[in-house]
C-alpha cells in the first residue's frame, strides 16, 4: 500500500526503471551531490546521482565506495562527456557495477554509450532537440532527461514547459523521459506526469537540504533569494562557446563577464585557441562553484540556482522534501475532475 496511489501509478515506469520507490531524481550538482546527499536521497526513496564533475578516476572510485557504505539503494553517477578521462571513469563505474550512468554536458562521444551498456548499466542522456533524442535512443540510450532554462547550473534556451510540450507527446509513450528544471512543488510534478513523463528531476530544491554539505552561507543565500535573483549568464562575445549558467546574481556574475572579455582578447591575440578558451570558461565555473558551495563565498563564488530557489525558504531533511512533493502531487491529482 502506498500513501500516494495516483502519483505512484503515474510514476510506476520511472520507478521501475530507476529501481527506486519514487521516480524523483536529484540531479547531479558538482560539489553538492556527493556521498551524503546522494545516499540521503536514495535512502528516502528518491534516486541520488553522484556528480563526477572534474573528479579524477581515483576520486570517483572513492566517492562511489563511500556512497555504497551509506546506502544499499540504487544511485547513479553523472559523467561530463568532455572529461578528458571519460573512458577511465566509465571503467570505474563498471568496477563498482553502478546501475545507472548519466552522460551530461554534450553529445556522448563514440563508444561511450556502448561501453556503459556492455556491463549492464542503464544510460541516461540529455538532448536539446527531438531529432537528437531519437538518435541517442537508436544508439542505445535507455532514458532521456529534458531540462528547461528555469534550472540551476548550465542551461539551454527553452523553458521546461515548452520542452515538455514538444518532447512528451512525441516520445513519452515509447521511451522513459524525465522532466527537469523549475520544479519546486508537487503540483508541477503532477502536470508533467500527466503529460507522460516517467518522473522528474530536481536540483535546486535539494541543494539546501539538511543533508547537503553546502556551506551554511550558500544555503542562506538560497533561503533569501527570489526567483528573479537566479539569472542566466550573458554571452559577451558570440564567438565564445559559452553555455549559459543560471546562478544568483552577485559580484561573481560580473567577474564572469570580465573573464569572457579577457578570453576574447586572448583569442584575438592568438594566445588561446577555441578549445582552450572553452576549457578556461569551464574551469572558471568549476572553481567559482567550489568557492560558493564549499568555502561559502557567496559574493564572489558562483551560487548556481534555478528559478525555483524562491520556493526554498528553509533547511529541511531530504525525506521531508520528498514527502512534501509526493503529498502535493497526490492532492493535485486527487482534485482533478472536481469542478467548483
Ligand atoms: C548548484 C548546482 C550545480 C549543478 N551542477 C550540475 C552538474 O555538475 N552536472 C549536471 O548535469 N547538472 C548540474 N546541475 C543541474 C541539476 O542536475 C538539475 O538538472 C537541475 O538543478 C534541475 O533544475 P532545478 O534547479 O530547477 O531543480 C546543477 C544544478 C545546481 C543548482
Amino acid at each position: 500500500m502506498t500513501a500516494y496511489p495516483k502519483t505512484a501509478a503515474l510514476m510506476a515506469r520511472g520507478a521501475e526503471f530507476l529501481g527506486s520507490r519514487y521516480a524523483i531524481l536529484c540531479g547531479a550538482m558538482s560539489w553538492v551531490s556527493e556521498r551524503n546527499l546522494v545516499s540521503a536521497i536514495s535512502n528516502a526513496g528518491g534516486f541520488g546521482v553522484i556528480a563526477c564533475g572534474a573528479m579524477s578516476p581515483e576520486l570517483l572510485d572513492a566517492e562511489i565506495a563511500a556512497t555504497r557504505a551509506l546506502t544499499d539503494r540504487p544511485f547513479g553517477v553523472n559523467l561530463i562527456t568532455m572529461h578528458p578521462q571519460l573512458f577511465d571513469l566509465i571503467e570505474v563505474t563498471k568496477r563498482h557495477r553502478v546501475s545507472h550512468v548519466v552522460l551530461a554536458g554534450g553529445i556522448p562521444p563514440k563508444g561511450s554509450v556502448e561501453a556503459i551498456k556492455e556491463f549492464g548499466a542503464k544510460v541516461l542522456v540529455f538532448a536539446p532537440t527531438i531529432a537528437l533524442a531519437k538518435k541517442l535512443f537508436r544508439s542505445g540510450a535507455d532514458a532521456l532527461v529534458i531540462e528547461g532554462s528555469e534550472a540551476g547550473g548550465h542551461i539551454g534556451p527553452v523553458s521546461t514547459g515548452v520542452l515538455a510540450q514538444e518532447f512528451l507527446p512525441e516520445l513519452a509513450e515509447d521511451h522513459i523521459v524525465f522532466v527537469a528544471g523549475g520544479i519546486g512543488r508537487g503540483e508541477a510534478m503532477a502536470s508533467y506526469l500527466e503529460m507522460g513523463a516517467a518522473g522528474v528531476q530536481l536540483g535546486t530544491r535539494f541543494a539546501a537540504a539538511a543533508e547537503s554539505i553546502a556551506h551554511p552561507a550558500f544555503k542562506k543565500a538560497f533561503f533569501r533569494a527570489n526567483a528573479r535573483d537566479a539569472i542566466a549568464s550573458v554571452q559577451v562575445d558570440p564567438r565564445l562557446p559559452v553555455i549559459p549558467v543560471r546562478a544568483l546574481k552577485n559580484k561573481g556574475t560580473e567577474e564572469f563577464t570580465a573573464k569572457q572579455i579577457e578570453v576574447a582578447h586572448a583569442l584575438d591575440a592568438g594566445t588561446l585557441d577555441m578549445a582552450a578558451a572553452q576549457l578556461e570558461i569551464e574551469h572558471f565555473w568549476a572553481g567559482a562553484l567550489r568557492r560558493a558551495v564549499i568555502d561559502g563565498d557567496v559574493e564572489r563564488g558562483s551560487v548556481m540556482a534555478g528559478q525555483s530557489v524562491g520556493l526554498v525558504t528553509e533547511e529541511l531533511p531530504v525525506a521531508t522534501i520528498i514527502s512534501n512533493l509526493m503529498g502535493e502531487c497526490e492532492t493535485a491529482l486527487a482534485g482533478r475532475g472536481r469542478i467548483g
